[in-house]
């Protein structure tokens, strides 16, 4: 794997051995010296035009932890304000040694445009791009919903997965659509009519407006985020009908499963798509999705970086 844009490129055999190799990683995080020699000598760049905290944090975290040396870069304070380009910025990072690019940028596509232009020679990991794709996330998704609800190993056959709220602009969402179908969950998306993108019958999944009526045989409930940076138009009458219709509260949550369990990729909007006591209850895997994280960017950078060595 030169490199990850999409999680619609990786077919089941390829997603299980990054869960697979995810979970053998996992098990540094528990040594008291959370560190292997896998990567020593490699450099990761971490390229940002957009915020984040938990991809950074986690690519840099798992780097470290492959003992890689990591380069960070934010657009905020860089000469990108100066209008230098993602060309130039990648050829820079390139130039100071970097063999993989992990890149979140505003616009769709903009990781596979750097992976196919010829500019660089380095590795591309998608960390986001506009609302496209999020790749990592959904890794981590699956890598948490086999956890819980599979015991760790395997694939998602036959798990109903509810996802709920913006999926117009949520590139989270189209991640988990497409890589939770290729491990074999049930998705349904839950949204407001003005919040369903168009196209989305090609999705291979189902969609309706009422979310009490996906709850009652859902495993697995992934609310995201209402994204008003994205929003260039009243896509709701307020926040308060939202909430009343597609938040998840303990009412609802009490509707669900046993068993079933609350995902949220992050950043919350506390009171608005989930409430705090849901978001903190004993369902919610919110922080084990972000421990998770670390585990799944280390098993992405070592597949990338050692297919680069195969081709060397
Ligand atoms: N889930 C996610 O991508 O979070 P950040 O924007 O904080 O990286």
């Amino acid at each position: 794997m030169k490199h990850l844009l999409s999680a619609a490129d990786l077919d089941r055999e390829e997603a299980l051995t990054l869960l697979d190799t995810a979970e053998e990683l996992a098990s540094v995080t528990d040594r008291a010296v959370k560190k292997l020699p896998t990567l020593r000598g490699r450099t990761v760049a971490n390229l940002f035009f957009e915020d984040s905290t938990r991809t950074r944090l986690s690519f840099e975290a798992a780097a470290k932890r492959l003992s890689a040396d990591v380069i960070t870069f934010t657009a905020k304070g860089s000469s990108v304000s100066k209008g230098e380009t993602l060309k130039d910025t990648a050829l820079t990072l390139e130039a100071m040694g970097a063999q993989v690019i992990v890149l979140r940028h505003h616009a769709s596509g903009a990781a596979q445009r750097l992976a196919e232009s010829g500019w660089i020679g380095a590795s591309v990991i998608n960390a986001g791009d506009g609302t496209h794709e999020h790749p990592t996330q959904a890794l981590l998704d699956a890598y948490t919903l086999r956890q819980h609800l599979r015991g760790g190993s395997g694939d998602l056959q036959g798990l109903r997965v509810v996802i709920v709220g913006d999926i117009l602009h949520s590139r989270v969402a189209r991640s988990d659509v497409a890589l939770l179908t290729t491990l074999g969950a049930r998705v349904t998306l839950v949204a407001p009519p003005t919040l369903v993108p168009v196209g989305v019958e090609s999705w291979n999944c189902d969609v309706t407006f009422d979310f009490d009526d996906a709850l009652s045989d859902a495993d697995a409930v992934m609310m995201l985020r209402v994204q008003s940076e994205r929003m260039n138009a009243a896509y709701f009458p307020s926040a308060h009908e939202y909430s009343r219709r597609y938040g998840l509260d303990s009412m609802r949550a009490a509707q669900l499963p046993d068993h079933a369990v609350v995902l949220h990729p992050g950043p919350m909007n506390r009171g608005m798509e989930i409430t705090a006591e849901v978001a903190d209850g004993h369902r919610a895997l919110i922080v084990d999705q972000v421990a998770n994280g670390v585990s799944v960017r280390m098993a992405v950078l070592y597949q990338v970086l050692s297919s680069e060595e195969g081709a060397a």
